[in-house]
């Protein structure tokens, strides 16, 4: 007795299976095909002749109409880029017309809430900064705030969380990333996925998360997004595998697969990969997705296909289960299973999973928008939370004769900058926003400063309109100022009209201050006003004259809608700053590559003329009061086999209540391989009023100390191991791993 794929009490696997059982073969096809939304096909349309690359979807001949037939023929089983509530809705309404009713998955890049969504909505800080927050909460409850959006207007799959390791700068995506660290990439990935996906919302708001982007796109070799990774198995195995296993075990229930080629082979044409590895070892089992156009790539720009049929044969094989996006594939891939080319296994296989996965989800019990956008869509909750991200992630680097917070006195404050009055505080992967919903970093300041300051603002024009003129204009302004605050750094914002210098394919060959805008804080450093810098963007930046001369220096990040709100509190005290860095700042592009757990042959030499140390390190961030370690207590000696246990205190010494991030490193003395100087094994974000002293303990695990030997097997070598307490190894203390248990083991 054939199972009912419309009860929602048979399990989504054997709903899948029931389901497949009854379509065709042109049905199962269609599953496999993904189209972009009718909002993005008519604008490549339109831009088709200017279009001198892939990264708008042009898809000639096709009209609305046509799209739609296809839709109800079942030819089509997702949409992606899909841009408004409305387009949701008139595309899964022609999926329902489907002979079986399939419901086909609406996706978006929702990767700091559902901000490509054309009529606005909650947008937090972006990964990377409130990756600064350590907080693996807040991750998760963005991510549900994120999938109650998408679901009230009818999405139910979002492209994130991206767990790419950013050790590069120059990559314009860093930004979308957790930073450096393969623990906390994993940690935050993790607690994404499980908000994505939260069986607890009652289930009508969970969506499908998609880890991404497997494998090592975050790596480039010079930056460039899409260039090859000619990368060591030791150093996929020690950082790149791990945050996928994290985010797998999570649940993540789909993967998308990288641009780029690892070591000779594309991702998208990689068995080994996709399937050994996502599948076999690291235990994945949901759908794969393409990335955008990265099928016909291995044609078109790897050359490791001679035509687009054999493209497309490549990848079913190697593993993709879904094609992002467009025409030509569902015929491609129905002619060459008819010709016995592709085995029809191969089709059932792929179209399994995703049935699987909008099974998973309710998709067939609540395909629509659930009707509540008015009230869930920015809603109040959001935007607090909103808020709280970019509190919770704004990094103070540097307070010289604490400046800062600013006294509420009178004074004469000017505001200026090209960050400083826009919405380049949103980030890449968001929509600019209706202008009450955002509080630009002019706001927070104009709404904290109270009475007895003047704030004035002098507008220095966007980054690119920097020139003589606006630096003599700002100065002016600034000879009459007692404080200078200056919002600088890059714009991600994807619908910017001003030039666009970090997010997706930005990659850049330096990483200093775009345009002029360090002669614009040098102009106004020499007029004598005390210079507050706040630096906006979503890469570190190379700002080392700024480090050696400006007094104060705050790293906002992307800190999203509610950005400057947040600023605004901290420069004048009433929050106290709390993020700390996840990737390192280096002094140059030159310095690159440049992550905290590299190996310790790396400043055997130095440069010459050059200074080699991080211009800001992995982990750092002050705070308005003081932070005091004591009394770390680990054991002398650890049997083979046994966990590690560890305690210290920490009190708030200051005047202040505060937020601190303990971190916990650990390094292995002596190895028969060559062992990262520290590598983070445990974070916890703790609240301290003043005066308050807390204990903490963590448990290692034993194998938490384990290296990949010559051989790449895992094993813990007897000997010295340190524990090291914050990210400037404020208390150190070694402890022995005994040699007896490790023969016992063999
Ligand atoms: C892009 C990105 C990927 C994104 C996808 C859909 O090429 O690489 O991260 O999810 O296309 O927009």
């Amino acid at each position: 007795m054939r199972d009912n794929y419309l009860d929602p009490t048979v399990s989504a696997e054997r709903r899948a299976s029931s389901l497949l059982e009854q379509m065709t073969l042109k049905e199962k096809i269609g599953q496999l095909c993904q189209f972009v939304g009718l909002g993005p096909m008519e604008e490549g349309q339109r831009l088709a002749e200017s279009n001198d690359d892939d990264s708008t979807a042009v898809y000639p001949d096709l009209r609305k109409a046509d799209v739609l037939r296809m839709t109800e023929r079942g030819e089509i089983g997702s949409f992606l880029s899909v841009q408004t509530q409305e387009e949701a809705d008139t595309l899964q309404r022609a999926a329902l017309r489907s002979r079986l009713s399939i419901p086909a998955l609406i996706a978006t890049d929702a990767i700091h809430g559902h901000a490509m969504l054309k009529s606005g909505a909650t947008v937090f800080a972006s990964p990377l900064t409130y990756s600064f927050s350590w907080d693996k909460n807040l991750a998760c409850r963005i991510a549900q705030a994120t999938a109650r959006e998408l679901r009230a207007t009818g999405f139910q799959w979002t492209f994130s969380p991206n767990v790419d390791l950013a050790l590069d700068a120059r990559w314009g995506r860093c930004g979308e990333t957790f930073g450096e660290d393969p623990l906390l990439a994993g940690e935050l990935g993790a607690a994404m996925i499980e908000g994505y996906q939260d069986e607890g919302l009652n289930g009508e708001s969970r969506v499908l998360a998609c880890v991404k982007h497997f494998i090592a796109g975050g790596d480039p070799a010079d930056g460039l997004n899409f260039s090859p990774m000619d990368v060591s198995d030791r150093s996929l195995q020690e950082f790149h595998f791990p945050p996928f296993k994290k985010a797998i075990d999570a649940g993540a229930l789909t993967c998308m697969a990288a641009h780029n080629e690892i070591n000779g082979v594309p991702c998208h044409g990689n068995e080994w990969l996709l399937r050994d590895k996502l599948r076999d070892d690291l235990g994945f089992g949901g759908l794969t997705v393409s990335d955008w156009n990265d099928v016909a790539r291995l044609h078109s720009l790897h050359k490791v296909a001679e035509s687009f049929d054999e493209a497309n044969c490549i990848a079913l094989r190697a593993g993709i289960d879904m094609y992002m996006h467009g025409p030509g594939y569902f015929e491609s891939i129905e002619k060459q299973v008819l010709d016995g080319r592709i085995g029809g296994a191969l089709v059932d296989e792929a179209c399994w999973r995703i049935l699987m996965c909008k099974f998973k989800i309710g998709l067939f019990e609540q395909p629509l928008a659930l009707g509540n956008s008015e009230t869930v869509v920015l809603c109040e909750a959001h935007r607090d939370l909103a808020y709280e991200s970019a509190r919770e992630s704004i990094v103070l680097l540097k307070n010289e004769n604490e400046i800062l917070p600013l006294k509420k006195g009178s004074q004469r404050i000017l505001v200026t900058g090209p960050c400083a009055d826009d919405q380049s505080i949103l980030g890449d992967w968001a929509l600019t926003q209706e202008r009450d919903l955002v509080t630009t970093v002019l706001d927070g300041i104009k709404n904290e400063a109270g009475s007895g300051c003047s704030v004035f603002h002098s507008s220095s024009g966007a980054i690119e309109k920097i020139d003589d003129e606006a630096i003599e204009r700002v100065s002016r302004a600034a000879a009459k100022a007692d404080i200078a605050i200056v919002a600088v750094g890059e714009n991600g914002l994807r619908d910017s009209v001003s030039l666009r210098t970090c997010g997706e394919n930005l990659d850049r060959s330096d990483i200093e201050l775009p345009g002029r805008q360090l002669d614009l804080i040098k102009s106004i450093h020499a007029t004598g006003a005390e210079v507050v810098l706040v630096l906006v963007g979503g890469r570190p930046l190379a700002i080392e004259w700024c480090a050696d001369n400006i007094p104060a220096i705050l790293f906002a990040g992307e800190p999203g809608m509610a950005g400057g709100k947040a600023l605004g509190k901290i420069l004048f005290g009433s929050v106290n700053p709390s993020g700390k860095l996840t990737m390192t700042f280096p002094r140059s592009a030159g310095h690159l590559k440049y992550p905290y757990h590299h190996r310790p042959s790396k400043f055997f030499r130095t440069y010459i003329l050059s200074r080699h140390k991080a211009l800001y390190p992995f982990g750092c961030g002050l705070s308005y009061t003081e932070f005091e370690y004591s009394s770390l207590t680990i054991p002398e000696e650890v049997e083979y086999g046994d966990s590690v246990s560890i305690s210290l205190t920490v009190k708030n010494s200051g005047k202040l209540a505060g937020e601190e991030v303990v971190m916990v490193f650990v390094t292995d003395c002596y190895s028969s391989v060559t062992t990262p100087v520290k590598l983070l094994k445990r974070f916890e974000r703790v609240l301290l009023q003043s005066g308050e002293a807390l204990r903490l303990e963590f448990t290692l695990k034993f194998n938490e100390l384990e290296l990949l030997d010559e051989n790449l097997d895992r094993v813990v070598e007897p000997g010295d191991f340190q524990v090291r307490i914050g990210y400037d190894d404020c208390l150190v203390e070694t402890f022995r791993v005994l040699e007896a248990g490790a023969k016992l083991l063999g």
